[in-house]
């Protein structure tokens, strides 16, 4: 499988990272991780796109539009990973690699955040290492395709 397209989808209230409760998400903005990403990917090859978006239904097009075009999927549902259904069946229609990312670790905090109705549909998830945890998902992706 060849990687020369990323997708990196951020859901809601994740363009307020640094800003919203920094004792669990840390002080770096959301565009202060993906400068670290887009870093390791430009090294790697890889070109990425990037969407932050706080709506559901603009998520799931993202997602819709990213077939045929990108070849894998980055995404940080925010709290749409523990109810979304609609962006559960986007990501099962997109036929590469998807790969769950969260800054916290949702299954050590409140028990809403304890399920994912995104990980019966991606490959894997990685959670709990702050903004590395975006890196950790690319480089996930690029042994995945070696
Ligand atoms: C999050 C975890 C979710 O439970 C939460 O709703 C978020 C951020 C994370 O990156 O740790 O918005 O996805």
């Amino acid at each position: 499988m060849s990687l020369a397209s990323v997708l990196v989808l951020n859901g809601p209230n994740l363009n307020l990272l640094g800003q919203r409760e920094p004792e669990v998400y840390g002080s770096a903005s959301l565009d202060d991780h993906l400068a670290v990403l887009r870093q390791r990917a430009e090294s790697a090859g890889v070109s990425i796109s990037e969407l932050q978006s706080n709506s559901e239904a603009e998520l799931v097009t993202a997602v819709h539009n990213a077939r045929g075009v990108h070849d894998a999927i980055i995404i940080n549902a925010g709290a749409f990973t523990h109810y979304s259904w609609a962006l559960h069946d986007a990501v099962r229609s997109f036929s590469g690699p998807v790969v769950e990312v969260h800054l916290s670790n949702p299954t050590a905090r409140e028990e809403f955040r304890h399920v994912s109705v995104l990980s019966t549909v991606v490959n894997g998830t990685i959670s709990g290492f702050g903004g590395d945890s975006y890196v950790l998902a690319l480089d996930a992706l690029l042994l995945h395709a070696r």
